[in-house]
């Protein structure tokens, strides 16, 4: 059951898509103050999972978070917000139920952080609407959820393949050479990146006529390989006389305003920008159109970058610390002097005062950015998918950006942001994907490899051997970061059967997708929903069940050539170097150390359960549907859903057969 509660005067978000009547009882299980905070008890053994992409565990107790979508890629335990606010949480407990705070602007979750056994949920102004659903169990109460939300996006089948990228491929001939290496050495690649170096100085919706001279060219020779291009497309538009986006949006009225009405300025990669105000309908329709100028070379798939949106400073801002470092360096800097030195250099990145000096239009209405913030990224998708249907309306585009808020999730996928090379972001990406399943995202994945610092071919192997579950598959990395594409490490046969296995994991990856879109549940589980009775399930914070036939328990610390597994009932334990070099071995329920070498993959099967396995392929297009087998126990069956993988409508050529 779902109850509406509105507090004031909420402004719409478009998270919730099916009309649902405001109760007027007052909310149950939190005491408000009428003051947008939410107080809630909990009991020693209440759990709370949820708030999509955040840092920390599974179970979100003993931290504080705050939802304002933010540009951070020095993330680590101590930071409380990050690039997606996803305000749905579920309590396991003394009660069991679910939450969702619809709230645009900045809200706090203190989850037993400032008192062990206190929950307080607080909203910037007290207007909201907060939903509250109870059901049999969490997995009902989340599908309840996923059902007022709407329908998850769902990608072609080619973004199920790998990806590669970097910033910091420059030229048409870095594209080539990628491409070259993984075809030489026979290991399948479906896309590569296009990172912000392929525009002209930055600028959306052109390309650098010198470094990409014939870019419609280019794509149509690596789509003969089976190569989709995937350009970015960052929120902001440089402000250049002659530039006709720049241009246009002044004339049509499509930016951002300043207090003062004029168009508000901001800088990230180009210098000075204006942010198109996604909010407004005409502004969505106008940038989404653009990225007709991309597709006509023969573009099927994107990625929305920056649109936090990320502003490195603004003007005023960096006009004041200038003189105050003038001021300072002026005469012997002591401590005080050092420390404003350098948080205010340090402050102009992302500075939450930045985000007061702007508005949107909405409905006729100059509404503050930062009591809209959380959508902004969100809107940016919305405007590239709704206007891709019209340009492109027969086929599906790939689609993910990186700051998203509930509902997003109908538009395109995320991936999970910028990361690090370390041990513990493998951890961290795994820990956030249930939690995105339980807000809608699906289409979902990290920089495998890590994007910040450098890497090491164990940790690019271990967290292979994660990446090659979730759904989105890219390797990235930041510019001046050691190159990491796998060519580049010795045991490239190591990592390169890693890849085919994941090729041959497609079919029951897509077909668990497809159930998981279609069905409104979640591929990724905690191990305590499908075992609530399992104690000891219930504390398990890096092993996850994917869809109702596997359990991923990943390896991610260095030199460990094994890890603990619990083991909710008896499975079968399959260690693999390659697609067809593999031990299985049953494992009754229980603790158990499992041992698995650098290059060997290890996963479990559930219990009389088997999953589709195919011959690896060189792209997803090649995928040779008639090898597919059984893997698992004898005499299971599997039900595998199958589609065209391309027409927008996925429903239109669904196929459901029984595999045994
Ligand atoms: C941002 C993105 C990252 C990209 C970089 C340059 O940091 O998150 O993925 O490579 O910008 O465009």
């Amino acid at each position: 059951m779902i109850q509406k509660y509105v507090f004031g005067n909420p402004i719409a978000t478009n998270a919730v898509v099916t009309e649902i009547k405001p109760t007027q009882e007052p909310i149950p299980f939190f005491t408000t103050d009428g003051n947008g905070t939410f107080t809630y008890s909990l009991s020693e053994e209440d759990i709370v999972y949820g708030l999509g992409e955040q840092i920390r565990g599974i179970n979100k107790r003993g931290w504080q978070y705050v939802s304002w979508n933010y540009d951070n890629p020095n993330h680590h335990e101590d930071t409380r917000s990050l690039y997606g606010s996803h305000n749905f949480i579920l309590i396991r407990g003394t009660k069991t139920f679910g939450a969702f705070f619809d709230y645009a602007g900045k809200m706090e979750f203190d989850i037993g952080y400032t008192k062990r056994n206190l929950m307080q949920i607080k909203a910037a102004k007290n207007d909201l609407t907060v939903y509250i659903i109870t059901g049999e169990n969490e997995k009902d109460i989340v599908k309840q959820f996923r059902k007022i939300i709407g329908k998850s996006y769902i990608p072609p089948l080619w973004a199920f393949g790998y990806g590669q990228s970097r910033w910091g491929y420059k030229t048409e001939q870095d594209i080539r050479d990628v491409a070259k290496q993984y075809k030489d050495a026979g290991v399948p690649l479906d896309s590569i990146y296009l990172d912000i170096d392929y525009m002209e100085r930055y600028k959306d919706f052109t390309v650098d006529e010198t470094r990409f001279p014939d870019l419609k060219g280019l794509a149509a020779d690596m789509k003969e390989q089976g190569i989709h291009l995937v350009p970015i497309i960052d929120a902001g538009v440089k402000i250049e006389d002659g530039y006709p986006v720049y241009e246009e949006g002044v004339q049509k009225n499509y930016f951002c305003k300043n207090a003062e009405g004029g168009d508000f300025v901001g800088a990230v990669w180009p210098g000075r920008v204006h942010f198109p105000d996604f909010l407004q309908p005409e502004t969505r329709d106008w940038f989404g159109k653009k990225y007709a100028v991309l597709t006509e070379m023969g573009i099927d798939g994107f990625w929305n970058d920056m649109n936090e949106p990320a502003i490195f400073y603004t003007e005023d801002r960096l006009e004041d610390t200038c003189n105050k470092i003038k001021e300072l360096t002026s005469g012997n800097m002591g401590i005080d002097e050092y420390f404003t030195f350098t948080g205010m250099v340090a402050g102009l990145n992302g500075n939450i005062g930045d985000y007061d000096k702007f508005y949107h239009n909405i409905d006729g209405q100059m509404v503050k950015h930062s009591e809209v913030h959380n959508l902004y990224g969100m809107n940016m998708t919305r405007s590239a998918f709704e206007a891709l249907q019209e340009i492109r309306p027969e086929q599906r585009t790939l689609f993910f950006s990186r700051s998203s808020y509930v509902g997003a999730h109908r538009y395109g996928g995320i991936w999970q942001g910028d990361n690090k090379s370390w041990w513990s972001h493998i951890l961290q990406s795994m820990q956030q994907l249930p939690a995105l399943n339980m807000a809608g995202f699906l289409f979902t994945g990290c920089d495998t490899g890590g994007f910040g610092c450098d890497t090491t071919e164990d940790l690019m192997l271990r967290w292979l051997q994660y990446s090659l579950f979730t759904p989105l598959f890219r390797n990235h990395s930041a510019d001046g970061t050691r190159q990491q594409e796998l060519y580049q490490f010795d045991n490239f046969a190591a990592t390169g059967e890693m890849i085919k296995i994941r090729y041959s994991l497609v079919p029951y990856l897509y077909s668990e997708f497809l159930k998981a879109a279609l069905q409104d549940n979640m591929m990724f589980r905690p191990l305590a929903f499908d075992f609530p009775e399992d104690k000891m399930a219930q504390q398990v914070e890096d092993q996850l069940l994917l869809g109702d036939e596997l359990m991923i328990a990943p390896i991610y610390h260095q030199n460990a050539q094994g890890r603990y597994v619990y083991l909710p009932e008896e499975m079968m334990l399959v260690r693999m170097k390659s697609h067809d070099h593999y031990e299985t071995e049953i494992l009754p329920q229980g603790h158990h150390y499992v041992a698995a070498a650098l290059d060997e993959l290890v996963f479990f099967i559930r219990n009389q359960k088997a999953i589709p396995f195919a011959a690896p392929a060189e792209s997803t297009a090649k995928t040779d549907w008639n090898s597919v087998q059984l893997l698992g126990y004898a005499g299971a069956s599997y039900e595998l859903y199958t589609d065209d993988g391309i027409s927008s409508n996925p429903e239109s050529t669904l196929k459901i057969s029984t595999l045994s």
